[in-house]
């Protein structure tokens, strides 16, 4: 039976079993809507949204979405404590279900403004970003972060980091198990170069036992998704999510144990067909609701010519 989940849903056991990773310009909310058809329980991410966007820009339009997306996360980017806490009040009054802080981007720019990894080294800012969120809002504040970045060592510095986002009230961290390395590799290559040590995240588990511990980084597929499951709370997939997303349609029914039937690809267009035909009527290009649903036939005979057609689509009707 299909279960309805409201942006309100209590940040219970489960609530991040399965999320979908915020990726800048991918994971926008068409991409969202259409992730939501094939999974009802997947905790479902926005880009980062920086902070001084939303404030100095005033600029609340970056806020919006469909509340078919619930439960869906705003992660924000941004370290001035007072700021952050106001992009809370406005994420809880939007009717966001959790706010996220990004401690994970590697870029030269976010660390410019003083956004994303480069803030692993400054615990204490950290510490108090977190707390004026969490005192602010009554939606879980959680953080999405690396192992490490440069030469921080993995040990005893991350173990001290995690305790202090704890201890300032942030109970759900998620973790791209690789390190950034700020100096020398670029944004792709931090998401690629820097090996992957899963049993570091396993072990923070075993440390923290009562923090909500979700994985993220290189899984592909729902069997690995279970594996990981024995050792964490949570697992996290991005690339792979967005590239083949027919994988969403398996995991009420395998992860959540729900009895839904997947959805058939054929049915997933029908339902995103509606959507994509009433947002170009309100104005969106037909390529920024389509663009995203290049992937589901991947694996299948006549993938490229799906791909092929979409592309040249002018009138999402022809869907
Ligand atoms: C195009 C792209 C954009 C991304 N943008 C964000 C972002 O806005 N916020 C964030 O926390 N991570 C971002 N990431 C990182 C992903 O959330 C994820 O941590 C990373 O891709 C590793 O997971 P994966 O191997 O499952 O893809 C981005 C990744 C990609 C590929």
């Amino acid at each position: 039976m299909e279960e309805k989940v409201s942006s309100k849903q209590n940040i219970s056991k489960k609530s991040h079993y399965f999320c979908v990773a915020p990726m800048m310009a991918k994971t926008d909310r068409h991409a969202r809507f259409f992730h939501r058809i094939l999974t009802k329980r997947a905790m479902l991410y926005t880009e980062m949204i920086p902070i001084y966007g939303i404030i100095k820009g005033k600029n609340d339009k970056l806020l919006e979405h469909n509340q078919e997306e619930y439960p869906l996360a705003l992660q924000l980017g941004g370290s001035d404590p007072e700021m952050l806490a106001e992009g809370s009040i406005m994420g809880e009054e939007k009717g966001y279900t959790e706010i996220n802080l990004n401690i994970g981007c590697p870029s030269p720019k976010a660390s410019n403004g003083r956004i994303g990894a480069c803030l692993m080294k400054e615990p204490k800012l950290i510490g108090k970003c977190i707390n004026l969120m969490k005192s602010s809002t009554k939606l879980t504040i959680s953080i999405k972060t690396r192992i490490g970045i440069d030469d921080m060592d993995i040990g005893r510095p991350l173990d001290d980091f995690i305790e202090t986002v704890s201890d300032n009230g942030c109970k759900t961290v998620i973790i791209h198990a690789r390190k950034a390395l700020l100096k020398g590799l670029n944004p792709k290559e931090n998401r690629n170069i820097p090996p992957l040590n899963y049993s570091r995240v396993y072990d923070l588990k075993n440390k923290f036992p009562n923090l909500n511990i979700v994985i993220n980084g290189g899984i592909k597929s729902i069997d690995e998704c279970k594996y990981h499951l024995k050792y964490t709370d949570g697992v996290m997939l991005g690339r792979y999510a967005y590239d083949q997303p027919y994988i969403l349609s398996n995991v009420d029914n395998e992860l959540f144990e729900l009895d839904n039937k997947p959805i058939s690809r054929i049915d997933a267009v029908k339902e995103y067909k509606k959507y994509c035909i009433n947002e170009v009527k309100k104005g969106t290009s037909t390529n920024l609701v389509t663009r995203h649903i290049m992937g589901l036939y991947h694996g299948c005979k006549g993938a490229k010519t799906w791909r092929k057609k979409l592309a040249k689509i002018k009138d999402v009707k022809q869907l």
